[in-house]
């Protein structure tokens, strides 16, 4: 196999559009808030936790090779996902601060997470590590989008974070991976296949153990225990309703195709709409 150029992106440059919105999280901060429901809030709180690390790791992880990168159109896209991502992690941490406020343990996640990523030096692993999680988050994000029934009920901040988090997410999920094939153009396409992937399976583990543990401090911090009828619940919640975990399944899967490109997974149609209808009270609300 011959290695390839990089592919080109769907979502064009002037389609990465970073919006410099403030939510203000921590002012609504409260238990329960997404659907009254513990599990699932505590699901989506745990990942909010991982993402100021989690971003600020992104973003250094891409820039490292920004000046290296000969295409002036991916060069642009570099910058305008590190304008994204870096209001992504200052929203979050505001969002993360309401969790402090509420009694959480933030800092112990933090730290967690930090320990977790700091022990690849590699930048090639650590970009790689950025392609995988950026197909996690488009994979949530496109489900946030699609099913919008599934915030409907939440308060407006909350709703209205996820829902502009998701939609950049989607906007920019091909940037680190354009990257990535740029920086090894001169690797056998199979040797970039098997390192891609071998990446992916460890880092789906690591991803699975990081969330698991945040929620399972959540709960502890709520009082709450965890019991065989705590599991069968999630199990029910992932597998079937809301069966977030399964409908995920499918783009999950596709990064393992040998030819993957995260635009693959892209429904036009749902990204036009979205971009087309986006406006957010909490624009109006901080201008
Ligand atoms: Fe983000
Ligand atoms: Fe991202």
């Amino acid at each position: 196999m011959q290695a390839t150029d990089p592919t080109p992106a769907i979502m064009t440059t002037d389609q990465i559009i970073p919006r410099d919105i403030r939510f203000n999280v921590s002012r609504y901060a409260t238990r329960n808030w997404l659907c009254g429901d513990p599990d699932q809030t505590a699901f989506v709180d745990g990942l909010s936790a991982l993402l100021p690390e989690g971003e600020r790791y992104f973003v250094k992880a891409v820039r490292h090779y920004q000046d290296s990168i000969t295409d002036p159109d991916l060069r642009e896209r570099v910058t305008r996902f590190v304008a994204q991502e870096t209001n992504h992690s200052r929203e979050h941490i505001d969002y993360n601060n309401g969790m402090r406020n509420l009694g959480y343990n933030v800092d112990v996640m933090e730290a967690r997470l930090r320990a977790k990523l700091d022990i690849t030096k590699s930048p090639l692993v650590r970009l790689a590590v950025t392609c995988c999680i950026e197909h996690f988050t488009a994979i949530f994000s496109d489900q946030v989008l699609r099913h919008s029934s599934y915030l409907e009920r939440a308060p407006v901040a909350y709703r209205e974070i996820w829902q502009w988090h998701a939609l950049e997410e989607l906007e920019h999920k091909a940037v680190p991976f354009d990257v990535f094939t740029f920086v090894t153009r001169d690797m056998p396409a199979w040797k970039r296949y098997v390192f891609r992937t071998a990446v992916m399976l460890k880092l789906t583990k690591n991803f699975i153990v990081q969330l698991y543990s945040n929620v399972r401090d959540i709960f502890h911090t709520d009082g709450k225990k965890l019991t065989l009828m705590t599991w069968i619940r999630w199990l029910w919640k992932m597998a079937y309703n809301p069966g977030l975990v399964r409908r995920s399944l499918p783009n999950y899967f596709r990064y393992y195709l040998p030819g993957f490109h995260p635009e693959d997974c892209t429904d036009k149609e749902l990204m036009q709409r979205w971009r087309e209808n986006y406006h957010p009270a909490a624009v109006t609300e901080n201008q």
